[in-house]
């Protein structure tokens, strides 16, 4: 019998409207790492099994910084997703990275300072021994893979590729730490891609991240500098593309085979982990 794919969808700030799923379910669940952000909200688009969780709880009143990222990963693992799509609020970084546009991030920088970033931390009730998974690549080539034919086919504007800084916030960036960024390669800016992604690596998820850029941050000499007024514009003006786009995505993850990747995947992490002596 092939894997049948189950998706959890990780909605960011605006992107987590559960009118997406049918045959909605609420689920609490807790996990050996606390609560995740809010219940699981089980369901199915086209057929697919889909999970949908709101990264900053559902009132929004959880920071980018005490989102307990380890509870989100670990609950969707343990309701067998096999894939995660994440998508997120970005400021940009580069001139072409327009507010507006939907970026299918494929890598990251990492500057956040307060975060658990594995679940081997060698704590009671924790998976045993230490993990140093590889991350590259970060995002899982397949599922890109598909969501950039999704986007061809839906003639959705999607730029294919964008290294992502991480900021640990909850401020936005001064302009020097801005130009910074700039001068390191980075595309797009925002607060939550780590530690999700690596996380998602260690539990063997297949994970992609859609961003949309919502800002030009505050590197440029004129023109607005970020602020939640603007951000929350712009992704007000595009949450039913990104909706739409989504919705698509799942339906496509359900037409593919998986099992490949999934091992695949879950060999990276047999081979990451160094067990006691
Ligand atoms: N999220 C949206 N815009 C952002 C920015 N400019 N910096 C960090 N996170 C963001």
């Amino acid at each position: 019998m092939p894997l049948m794919p189950k998706v959890g969808i990780i909605g960011g700030t605006g992107f987590d409207n559960p009118d997406i799923l049918k045959n909605r379910k609420e689920k609490k669940v807790t996990t050996p790492f606390g609560n995740p952000s809010d219940v699981l909200v089980l369901g199915e688009i086209n057929g697919v099994q889909t999970i949908l969780l709101s990264r900053h709880g559902r009132k929004h009143d959880i920071m980018p910084g005490n989102v307990n990222y380890r509870a989100n990963i670990w609950a969707l693992k343990e309701e067998g997703c096999t894939h995660i799509i994440a998508t997120a609020a970005v400021g940009s970084l580069q001139e072409n990275y327009k507010p507006g546009e939907l970026v299918l991030v494929d890598n990251f920088i990492d500057r956040t300072t307060n975060r658990k970033q594995t679940f081997y931390d060698g704590e009671p009730g924790h998976p045993i021994g230490v993990c140093h998974i590889p991350v590259e690549p970060a995002y899982c080539l397949k599922t890109r893979e598909l969501i950039l034919k999704t986007a061809e086919e839906l003639k959705v504007s999607l730029i294919p590729t964008g290294t992502v800084i991480t900021i640990e916030g909850p401020r936005y960036s001064s302009k020097a730490e801005s130009n910074v960024f700039r001068s390191w390669g980075g595309h797009i800016i925002g607060m939550t891609q780590v530690p999700e992604v690596v996380l998602a690596k260690e539990a063997g998820i297949c994970y992609a991240s859609v961003a949309l850029v919502t800002d030009y941050d505050c590197w440029r000499e004129s023109g607005e500098k970020v602020c939640v007024a603007e951000v929350m514009k712009t992704f007000s003006e595009n949450v039913s593309k990104v909706s739409k786009f989504v919705l698509s995505i799942v339906t496509k993850i359900g037409q593919e085979k998986w099992d490949d990747t999934v091992k695949e995947l879950q060999d990276v992490v047999n081979g990451a982990i160094m067990l006691p002596k």
